[in-house]
């Protein structure tokens, strides 16, 4: 037996409806909001992601899934969506076909981390993207989908976080007057944070060795070294999640694993999923669309970890069986009439089963009662010389005979989550 590799899942049928209601919610709810969906191929040249997520990031340096192929070409396997959703807009010119360059994608990532609950090496992300907007009133915006997104699911208690890490005028600043502070109490801390302090001072922030934290949270905070125009920006953005009355809290610690990052960044934090907690983030990048040889334009987006969301989703979502109503065959003579019947129902849209073997009875019955469905049409020697169906309600017990012309109308009143 060959078994599946280390790191990604097979989401199986008792998973799949809770998979399809996040992403029915997501893009829904991005429709809502005006985004477009887009979607882009899970390999990319590496190169787009050494310049787009950062040559100094985690993902660059260890976690890619990255070869050479048959043509000599380095190819890696998407571990983000963000410079891919970039590299689309720039190749296709989508600002000029669209109002607003509102995108959205759904799809797998990978990424070659140590696996734990709710951190897998392939995982899907729904990535929504905006580019070409400096307002902050769009920053709002998209934090506000992000809000939306994750209430509409139900997930309660989740947190939502912000920060603002500044822009090319004044990061320097702060990242010299962090180095500072730490002076000569730099080597106390560990091995990462001292790689991370030649590379990217900022990203210190992110560590979670315990031992390191005290001197980390003694260090001064990105608010008070922003330069006025990310100041404005940033009460700019806080004006508007009030507007919306969001609640939310700052962290100075929020500098987000990757490098395009400018002026706002947000995650929304979940209740249940231990360390791996982030069920969304993201912020703005208002270099990258140049970085990577596009016109210079601004950007700001946010991913959402699916299997972190499916995890947090109430317990009664997405549970319903695979089907609605349960054929049966009741006699031999039965069963063409059995078969056109369950094909006019799935034509009208309702979800059937039927047996197949030409089994007896007894053992259909026993087969609907295991199946879960709401509820049985029997079609016995009885009902096919009158033209009727009975119809037996499994929660209840109920049973009634009606014609057969009137099922339809029966099933459309009673099957509930059927749109006709
Ligand atoms: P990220 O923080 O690396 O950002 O990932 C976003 C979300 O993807 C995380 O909050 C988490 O829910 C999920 N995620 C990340 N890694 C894993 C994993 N190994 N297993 C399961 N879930 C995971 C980005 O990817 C940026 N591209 C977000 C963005 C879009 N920023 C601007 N636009």
């Amino acid at each position: 037996m060959i078994s599946g590799i280390r790191g990604t899942r097979d989401i199986l049928p008792s998973e799949i409806g809770r998979w399809q209601h996040v992403e029915r919610v997501a893009a829904d709810v991005c429709a809502r909001y005006g985004y477009c969906e887009v979607r882009t191929p899970v390999i990319e040249r590496e190169d787009l992601f050494a310049k787009g997520t950062g040559e100094s990031t985690d993902i660059v340096q260890k976690e890619m899934y990255a070869f050479t192929d048959k043509g000599g070409d380095r190819i890696t396997l998407r571990p983000e969506a963000t410079p891919s959703m970039v590299r689309a807009f720039v190749e296709h010119s989508l600002e000029q076909d669209l109002l607003f360059a509102k995108l959205y994608s759904l799809g797998p990532m990978f990424r070659y981390e140590r696996p734990q609950k709710g951190r897998y090496r392939q995982f899907h992300q729904l990535d929504v993207e905006v580019f070409g907007l400096a307002d902050p009133a769009i920053d709002g915006e998209v934090i506000d989908l992000a809000v939306t997104f994750v209430e509409e699911l139900d997930i309660a208690s989740a947190e939502l976080v912000i920060n603002s890490v500044g822009c090319g005028d004044c990061r320097p600043g702060y990242s010299a007057v962090l180095l500072e502070a730490l002076g000569s109490r730099l080597p106390e801390l560990c091995g990462d944070c001292q790689r991370r302090a030649s590379t990217n001072p900022l990203r210190i922030f992110d560590c979670k060795v315990p031992a390191d934290q005290p001197l980390i949270d003694g260090l001064p905070k990105s608010e008070n070294f922003l330069c006025e125009a990310c100041r404005d920006h940033f009460e700019e953005v806080k004006r508007h999640l009030e507007i919306y009355g969001h609640q939310y809290r700052v962290s100075h610690r929020l500098v987000r694993g990757l490098d395009y990052y400018t002026r706002t960044t947000f995650e929304i934090i979940g209740s249940s999923l231990g360390a791996q907690n982030a069920l969304l983030g993201g912020g703005r990048y208002d270099h990258l669309v140049k970085q990577l040889g596009g016109p210079d334009r601004p950007g700001i987006g946010f991913a959402a970890g699916l299997e972190r969301l499916v995890l947090e989703l109430p317990d009664e979502k997405g549970s319903s069986g695979p089907a609605d109503v349960f054929v049966v065959a009741f006699g031999q003579s039965t069963w063409s009439e059995a078969r056109v019947l369950a094909r006019d129902l799935r034509r009208a849209g309702f979800r059937t089963l039927i047996d197949y073997g030409e089994r007896s009875s007894k053992s259909q019955m026993k087969r609907a009662n295991r199946s879960n469905v709401q509820r049985m049409l029997i079609l016995g020697e009885d009902e096919l010389a009158s033209n009727k169906v009975t119809i037996k309600e499994m929660e209840t017990g109920h049973q009634e005979t009606l014609p057969r012309d009137e099922v339809i109308g029966y099933l459309a009143l009673h099957c509930q989550g059927v749109t006709l």
